[in-house]
Order: C-alpha cells, then sequence, then structure tokens
C-alpha cells in the first residue's frame, strides 16, 4: 500500500490551483464582484469551501450537466447534495410547475395535488400520513418537535458524525467517548449535550445504554450514514434498532433524504424497515424546494389526541409556505414521472459502474482506499476497509487529498459532492460520463502516485 506523498500532493495543488483560474476568467471576475456585496463572495457559507480558489459560477444546468459562466461543461456527480438527484430541470417536472405557475403559487389552501402526493407517498414508503415542509430540515425538526409532545420526553438521540440538515439538537459528537459540542457548530441555542445523547453508528450495547433511562423521544437516524462517507449498518443492526426503540418506548425517525438512493422506497422499502416517522426532502420536488414527513398510524393517532383546533397553527411546527401549490405540483410530477422503478433501473447500475471504475484504480495503483455503495450514490474513503461507524469515516477523511481529487476533477469537467467522495447517478446520467470520470480517477492516482 502506497502513502501519499505530501510534496508532491502540495506541488499538483498549485498547478491544479492555476489552471482553474486561468480557465475561468469569467468566474474569477464575477467572484471579486461578489465579495462586495455577499458575505465571502458568495450566497450560503459553505459555498466558501469548495476546492477552486472560487466557485465556478452558473450559467445553466440540464440534466447531468451544468456549464459555468466561462464555457466549461462538467458532469454533475454532485447534483445538488442530492437536491437535484433527478437530473437538472426534468422535463416532466418543469412542466408541472409552469403550469402551477401560471395557477397561484401559494394559498394556505390544499390542492388536489397535495392528495396525490400524500397517496403516493403511501404506496412508496408504506406509512400512512404526510405532512410537508419546506426543506428536510424542518421536517426534521417538525418530527422532533412531535415526538417530543407524544412522548413527553426531552431528550433526542442522533449517530455520532450523522447530518441531518441544520436541526440543532444533532450538532454533538462524541470525542474520546465523551459527548460535546460539534466543531463548526454556529451559535447553537443551548449546550447540545442537554438535549442530546450521541452514539456511535452501529453500537449496540451504547444504544442499549444510552435508552436505559426511558428519557429519549426519538432516534433520529439515516438507515445508513452518507455524509461523513458511506456507514452502511450492520447486519442486524436494524433489527436491534427496532426492537430497543420499541422496548424503551422512544420513537424512530428515519431519514431518508440521501438514502432515497437505494430505490424508489428509500432504503425502508429496500430493507423492510418499520420507522415511527420518515423524512423525505431534496429530490422530492425535483429540485423545487419542498420535503415530507410521514408516520405511522399510532404516531398519528397520539398526535391527534394532542390537536387543538384552537392552538393547532402555534407550537413551532408551520412555515407559511410549507405545502404550498407549487412545491406539490412539482412532487407529484417528479414522483409519479421521474423519481420511478425505471430511472433506478438506471441509476443503479450506473453507480456500479462508477463504483467498478475507481475500485481498478485503486487496486492498480495499490492506494491504502476503498469505495463503497449504496443504491446509486456511491464514495471513496481515504481508508483501506469500510467503516464500521462515524468516527471511522471521520478519521478517513483526509482534507487535503479531498481538495485535489475533487480540483482535478473539476478541472476536467467533473463535480463531485464537496465535503466528502461522493458521487450520485440521475437518470440521464450515461455510461459515457461515468467512463469519463474512471479515467480522470486514474489520471489523478496516477501523478500522484507514481
Ligand atoms: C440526511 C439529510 N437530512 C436532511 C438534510 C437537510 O436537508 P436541507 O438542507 O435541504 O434542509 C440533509 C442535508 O444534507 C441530509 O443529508
Amino acid at each position: 500500500m502506497k502513502a501519499i506523498d505530501r510534496g508532491r500532493l502540495n506541488a499538483l495543488m498549485e498547478r491544479e490551483q492555476k489552471r482553474f483560474v486561468e480557465e475561468r476568467p469569467k468566474s474569477k471576475a464575477l467572484f471579486e464582484r461578489a465579495r462586495k456585496s455577499l458575505l465571502a463572495g458568495v450566497p450560503m457559507n459553505w459555498m466558501a469551501k469548495w476546492a477552486g480558489a472560487f466557485p465556478p459560477f452558473v450559467r445553466e444546468a440540464q440534466g447531468a450537466y451544468f456549464y459555468d459562466i466561462d464555457g466549461h461543461r462538467y458532469i454533475d456527480l454532485c447534483l445538488g447534495d442530492t437536491g437535484a438527484m433527478t437530473g437538472h430541470s426534468p422535463s416532466a417536472t418543469v412542466k408541472a410547475i409552469e403550469e402551477q405557475l401560471r395557477r397561484g403559487i401559494t394559498l394556505m389552501l390544499p390542492s388536489e395535488d397535495a392528495v396525490f402526493v400524500g397517496e403516493e407517498l403511501q404506496k412508496r414508503f408504506g406509512l400512512p400520513y404526510w405532512q410537508f415542509a419546506l426543506t428536510a430540515t424542518d421536517a426534521n425538526r417538525f418530527s422532533i418537535r412531535l415526538a417530543r409532545q407524544i412522548t413527553s420526553r426531552p431528550k433526542i438521540l442522533v449517530f455520532n458524525w450523522c447530518y441531518h440538515g441544520t436541526v440543532d439538537e444533532s450538532f454533538i459528537t462524541l470525542k474520546d467517548g465523551v459527548a460535546q459540542s460539534r466543531r463548526g457548530n454556529i451559535g447553537p441555542p443551548v449546550d447540545p449535550t442537554l438535549t442530546t445523547k450521541v452514539v456511535e453508528f452501529n453500537d449496540v450495547p451504547a444504544l442499549e445504554q444510552a435508552l436505559a433511562a426511558d428519557d429519549v423521544a426519538a432516534i433520529l437516524a439515516e438507515p445508513a450514514l452518507t455524509n461523513v462517507g458511506i456507514v452502511h449498518p450492520e447486519p442486524g443492526f436494524h433489527q436491534v434498532l427496532r426492537d430497543l426503540t420499541r422496548r424503551h418506548g422512544t420513537l424512530l425517525i428515519i431519514d431518508e433524504t440521501h438514502t432515497i438512493c437505494a430505490g424508489p422506497g428509500g432504503y425502508t422499502r429496500a430493507e423492510n424497515l418499520e420507522p415511527d416517522f420518515l423524512v423525505f426532502g431534496k429530490p422530492i420536488g425535483g429540485g423545487m424546494p419542498g420535503a415530507t414527513y410521514g408516520f405511522s398510524d399510532h404516531v398519528a393517532s397520539l398526535i391527534m389526541e394532542r390537536h387543538s383546533l384552537e392552538d393547532c397553527d402555534t407550537g413551532g411546527i408551520g412555515g407559511t409556505l410549507a405545502g404550498n401549490a407549487l412545491s406539490l405540483a412539482a412532487m407529484r410530477a417528479t414522483l409519479t414521472k421521474v423519481l420511478t422503478k425505471e430511472a433506478f433501473d438506471h441509476m443503479i447500475p450506473m453507480a456500479e459502474q462508477w463504483t467498478a471504475g475507481v475500485e481498478k484504480t485503486i487496486a492498480e495503483f495499490g492506494v491504502p482506499w476503498h469505495v463503497t455503495r449504496l443504491g446509486c450514490r456511491a464514495e471513496y474513503l481515504f481508508a483501506p476497509a469500510r467503516p464500521k461507524n462515524g468516527t471511522e469515516a471521520h478519521d478517513a477523511m483526509d482534507f487535503e487529498l479531498e481538495r485535489f481529487m475533487h480540483l482535478y476533477a473539476m478541472n476536467r469537467g467533473i463535480l463531485l459532492t464537496p465535503f466528502h467522495n461522493m458521487a450520485l447517478m440521475s437518470p440521464v446520467t450515461t455510461k459515457a460520463d461515468i467512463d469519463h470520470h474512471s479515467r480522470v480517477f486514474r489520471e489523478a492516482v496516477k501523478e500522484l502516485v507514481s
């Protein structure tokens, strides 16, 4: 196994950064202008973290590609970190949006589309009742609020190095086994150790111990971690998780926002999970903001027992624009015409091909890395073995190396998901796109180690 020479890595990074800047004069000029009106020159804080000296500014996106204002085409394997997993501007969604735009956008009243979407979600995920939000973050937050209300318990439990959006309770990590506010947590309202317990994914004894006091309202979990690299559950883990939560009266919120990559009904349907709540955001409207959270019959009746007509517009669950007519029209079209079983039948083999390409290069050059896949999502990690938990996955991260791999790919027309090494397939990603990635990945590794 070959270690990476840091001197060589830094020299290559300098070369790639020079190329990036030289080839993007228009993005550079726009970024300089943006710095005078946007904090750090970007509309969102984390957009400053892209591997280039500045982010490429986008002219337009269509299907599996986008074009920057300097005229470069990119194969988009980031796909808005799953928000555009449908491919950019899928025609069925665009048509539904165009039609709805002329018929009203937001009303605070239901439209027929809401019922179609609720029925479609029932079929996909097997849960009977659904509500809407504008983001997965909000859907998670609202599920937590409801779980606290119906259990009368204060605490939430999450897995170490999870990510569920900007949910205050979730920014907690274990350091040497001790829970603490996660590095980078901005202005937490309270110390998250007051609201949250955190255990390692796949750690059954720790989970048993954390639930023993019967004070945990809900576990908020991705069925496989996806935001620290992919961490798969060990065989039987989900059964134990479900048994323990039931035994201790703790509700189980499964966040399928990324793991929808496992199939049309997400990991839940693929592996017959039985969550109390299920959250799904990002690509549900083909890129149009929208998210949903659903719950079991039992949870629905507990919620309704506490429901008061007079107070149901108060209490931390809401959003004036949530469930708006435009989002629901987009969701209906996306669910019925874009993110279909047929789409997954194309996307999953594309991810298999991507994985095989990366695997071949890892073996050829003997680098101590590995690649893993979940449905139509795949990822390489800078460690030889699959991580068992968030800490192992996090310890495999290598900021410098990751930035180099991303920049090298960007300079050759490929966008990977930032902050880790993930590739997502859309229904219109082609074999040729994947072949291009396999070639570029091989060249990058070859330059690093030969
Ligand atoms: C698993 C998971 N849940 C929820 C979210 C939050 O989504 P949003 O930022 O759209 O609210 C994310 C974002 O990356 C996520 O990865």
